[in-house]
């Protein structure tokens, strides 16, 4: 799947350049891996905008007053901006942060997997897959990161494509 591929490598690009955080990758047990694993995906969401219609009139709150969007109106959820909302996620809404509490119903990813009917079916083999492979990748002695992937961006799902990264191992 090209949305693991992708998370993948902007995980272990994180893990990379982190090294606290690569730490706690490595000595942490599989559910702190996993937290890692969900909070990098929170702050990178491969998949950065989803496309909905209403099928009734839906009203949202916003700081001057509820807002109502009719029935059949399209509505672009810009991902990236809903997993950074600080009403959600709480303080330093931007940071790589495993141990912070999410509200009840609030996945880890918060919705960097979607949410509902249509919510990622392959989100568990995501995260395994992705944990697996870097849990042997990080276990590789002398392991290291030669070259910084390229970013680009991927219009179709408004988001990162990322090539060119080089790891080393001795
Ligand atoms: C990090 C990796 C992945 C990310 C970020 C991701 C993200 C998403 C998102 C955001 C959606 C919702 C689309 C929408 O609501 O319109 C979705 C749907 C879907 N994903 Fe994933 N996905 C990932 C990996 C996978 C894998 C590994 C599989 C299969 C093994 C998979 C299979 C699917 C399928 C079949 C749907 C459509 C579900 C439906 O429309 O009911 N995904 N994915």
């Amino acid at each position: 799947m090209i949305t693991t591929r992708e998370f993948i490598t902007v995980a272990a690009w994180h893990l990379f350049t982190d090294d606290n955080l690569r730490t706690a990758y490595v000595a942490g047990d599989e559910a702190t891996r996993v937290a890692i694993l969900h909070e990098i995906l929170r702050l990178e969401p491969v998949v950065a905008n989803l496309a909905r219609w209403t099928t009734a009139d839906v009203e949202v709150p916003d700081e001057a007053g509820p807002v109502r969007i009719p029935a059949g109106a399209r509505v672009d959820i810009a991902i990236g901006h809903a997993n950074v909302d600080p009403a959600t996620v709480g303080e330093q809404p931007a940071e790589v942060c495993p141990a912070r509490s999410l509200p009840d119903g609030v996945a880890g990813s918060v919705l960097s997997f979607g949410d509902g009917p249509h919510r990622c079916p392959g989100a568990y083999i995501a995260i395994q897959e992705t944990e697996i492979f870097l849990t042997k990748l990080f276990a590789l002695p002398g392991v290291r990161m030669e070259r910084e992937p390229v970013v680009r961006f991927r219009r179709q799902i408004e988001s990162y494509e990322l090539s060119g990264l080089i790891l080393r191992v001795d």
